[in-house]
């Protein structure tokens, strides 16, 4: 008999057995969102009344706060507290860490008196009501020594430096190859700030239990959170306990914590009170982080079969002068095409706006604009179908490493997208299709985006009821981690979905690195999966074990979960008869995961293809969706319908990109212009018509125990091209500045 300790387990997901994993499970937390049961940061009940606070936002881009009169706003009824950097409590400067293994350093609020950005928060006011303490704000007078300030990206584009230890990557001898290619296209490209505009604003309910804060907050990453927090009060982390059970959206601009985190926790211990903080929408435009704008310079040189030959992207980007931050454009287009040729490389500009940060495939969603606008432009230059292209530009390994792909499906995804969106139909000469006043075209585009796993823990406990409870410190955004978590957890055990809990969102369960990069549904689903593993070996090892068991004695190799039951052959009992008779207690395990030792010597992406059919009103410049079709290639799919959530909010978003979306600075004040959701139009309902997306049969056993990869972010790689490219097959008008309003494609 083998010992359960050395069992070579068969893999239950590989296996597929019980077809929970991968079947479109609504998601847990939706019904609660939508029915307003679901608390968020907000909305969370603090053990006694709050007091709720009030950020006041400076009105300069640049310089010094030089007098500061907070009389009139403490003299309001009902104020509590009223704070400046004259007199908030003391914090750790910027960037501290005391504690050793912390992951984020310091972020102190209203540490000084200089101004950064428009937007930059100056003052908290916590009264006993929300409205008393944004009356008491505005009554604040603050005096400022305004400085010159840069906030014109477009005008500013010939001040861009190097980023702080990174160079360029050449391959091969690009100027000489480009200089002799019989076909060139060079265009420069521009995309422009964009702004998360997650449903839920960022908000912090805190209160104190002696030297413990408890925190609920609206934040992508947990540990991030908590780290960023003790550093920023300079405790120990374990003083700080951070929840953050149900968020309304994330995108990326929730990665990191902000003031209204700080300003509560602070405001809890100086009031012995807890406080609420929220920031208002404007506030979350001015005061958070946005997509910077790119300008990027594309030169493709071709032979007249269409291979490229010389192959460049460089992009200029922006970011605030205290918070450098690579908007890496290009990176994408170094595993893209094969050409052997080769410069990429990036430039930034410092700038005195609100800082810029990641935003949903940070690099590629701007980066892919443009570079797959220049390839319909190449391929018209060459009068070759722009699928075809870019099937003639496949290549065999990692263009620029040579690493073998793990898994690439780029080629399927074009085909089988062609086939099902009906590319036969376009005509390839652009200004040839009418319907009544408006000319139609299609267009499409390449999507790729990276894959990563990172580190994390789970840990799993059955009860003798045979409730499975998974916790973990992961968070759920509204992308369904609740949801893929019971698949997985329910699959992997042999039991129902009703058997399974999920409790996330909280600094004292197991680590998982939160919802970002695309990595979340990997990196927090494998982990989950090897605590079940592991729950699966200790249930067997005490059924094995004991003598009440009808397993006793028997073969553990043979040992199978489904049903609710353990077995091995024909004898078997039900989870929860073996657990309240041989562990009354329940049996509690974790399971980790961290990238595998060979993980870098594979290219591992996801790849999708997209297809847009557009309207262009020839009296108005107006451009309608008609259509709109992705296919993705992207691992094991979890979940049929959040996956294809994830990838249609992508190219909803690429909608918007390409016609809608997008920050405007007034160049007087270093404001943005547009600051709710008026007037930063992303795309309703009645935008988007017949949008579909599917995925192909895939397992990247390159990726992890279960060969999932992420699709977060893949969808909006690309989308906006594909629509772009297709306004130019309908009226022939070549646009390269998103995005393509009426006025400029009239
Ligand atoms: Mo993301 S933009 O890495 O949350």
């Amino acid at each position: 008999m083998s010992s359960v300790k050395d069992w070579a387990a068969p893999n239950p997901v590989t296996e597929n057995r019980s077809g929970i994993i991968g079947k479109g499970v609504d998601r847990y937390e939706g019904k609660l969102k939508v029915t307003g049961t679901a608390a968020y940061a907000y909305e969370v009940e603090p053990p006694s009344a709050p007091a709720y606070g009030y950020l006041l936002a400076a009105t300069i881009a640049k310089g010094r706060i030089t007098a500061i009169d907070i009389s009139a706003a403490e003299a309001v009824p009902g104020v509590k507290l009223v704070w400046t950097h004259l007199n908030v409590p003391a914090q750790a400067r910027r960037g501290e860490r005391i504690n050793p293994r912390s992951q984020r350093p310091s972020n102190p609020a209203l540490a000084s008196d200089r101004i950064e950005f428009f937007g930059q928060p100056v003052a908290f006011v916590a009264a006993d009501t929300w409205e008393t303490a944004r009356e008491a704000a505005n009554l604040i007078a603050v005096t400022y020594a305004a400085e010159p300030a840069v906030l014109d990206f477009r005008a500013s584009l010939d001040q861009a430096e190097m980023p702080h230890g990174e160079e360029d990557v050449r391959i091969g001898d690009f100027d000489g190859a480009y200089a002799k290619a019989p076909v060139q296209v060079d265009e420069t490209y521009f995309s422009p700030l964009q702004n998360h505009v997650q449903m839920e604003p960022c908000a912090t309910t805190a209160w104190w239990d002696g030297d413990k804060v408890t925190v609920h907050t609206s934040i992508q990453m947990v540990k991030g959170g908590q780290h960023s927090l003790a550093e920023t009060l300079a405790i120990p982390s374990d003083k700080v306990h951070l929840l953050t059970r149900y968020i309304g959206g994330g995108f990326g601009g929730k990665g990191q914590a902000y003031d209204d985190l700080v300003l509560a926790a602070l405001g809890a211990q100086a009031l012995g009170q807890p406080v609420k903080v929220a920031y208002t929408r404007q506030q979350m435009f001015q005061a958070t982080i946005h997509r910077p704008a790119v300008s990027m310079r594309v030169r493709l040189g071709a032979e007249p079969d269409g291979r490229l030959n010389a192959f460049a992207v460089e992009a200029i980007t922006h970011c605030a002068r205290s918070a450098p931050f690579v908007e890496h454009a290009a990176n994408f287009s170094r595993n893209l095409y094969a050409a052997p040729n080769r410069l990429t490389g990036h430039r930034l500009v410092k700038m005195d706006i609100p800082h810029a940060g990641p935003m949903r495939a940070p690099g590629e969603a701007s980066g892919m604009l443009s570079l797959e606008c220049a390839m319909d432009e190449l391929a018209e230059k060459l009068g070759i179908d722009p699928i075809e292209l870019r099937l003639r530009n496949e290549p065999d390994v990692d263009p620029e490493t040579g690493k073998p792909f793990s898994i690439r499906q780029l080629t399927e995804c074009l085909n089988t997208g062609a086939q099902r969106f009906g590319w036969n139909r376009r005509n390839p000469k652009p200004g040839q299709v009418r319907d009544g006043r408006w000319l139609v075209g299609m267009g499409m585009a390449a999507a790729i985006r990276g894959n990563f796993l990172l580190p994390a823990k789970a840990g799993v406990r059955i009860d003798g009821t045979g409730i499975v409870t998974l916790r973990q410190g992961m968070t759920d955004i509204g992308t369904g981690t609740y949801t893929i978590l019971a698949q997985i957890t329910a699959e992997t055990m042999g039991v129902t979905m009703e058997q399974v809990k999920i409790e996330l969102g909280d600094s004292e369960f197991p680590p998982a690195p939160g919802s970002g990069g695309q990595f979340g549904a990997a990196t927090a689903g494998s982990a989950a999966f090897e605590a079940n593993m592991n729950l699966r070996k200790a249930l067997a090892e005490l059924a094995i074990g004991d003598p009440n068991s009808p397993l006793y004695g028997g073969d553990p190799t043979y040992v199978t979960f489904g049903n609710g039951n353990i077995a091995i052959e024909n004898r078997s009992e039900s989870l929860a008869t073996l657990v309240s008779r041989a562990a009354p207690e329940g049996v509690y395990v974790e399971g980790s995961i961290s990238p595998a030792a060979d993980a870098r010597d594979y290219s591992q992406h996801t790849y999708g293809g997209h297809f847009a059919e557009v309207g262009v009103d020839t009296v108005t410049g107006e451009v309608r969706m008609r259509k709109m079709f992705g296919v993705f290639a992207a691992g094991r799919i979890l979940n049929a319908k959040t996956a294809k959530s994830q990838v249609t909010g992508g190219m909803i978003w690429g909608v918007g990109t390409a016609l809608t979306e997008g920050n405007v600075v007034d160049n007087r004040y270093g404001s943005f212009i547009n600051q709710d959701m008026a007037g930063y139009l992303v795309p309703t309902h009645a935008d988007i018509v017949d949008l579909d997306a599917i995925f192909l049969d895939e397992a990247d056993d390159k990726a992890n125990p279960m060969g999932i990869k992420g699709v977060g972010e893949l969808g909006i790689c690309g989308a906006g091209a594909a629509v772009a490219n297709a306004i130019y097959n309908a009226c022939g008008v070549r646009l390269r500045d998103f995005p393509m309003t009426p006025d400029k494609v009239l």
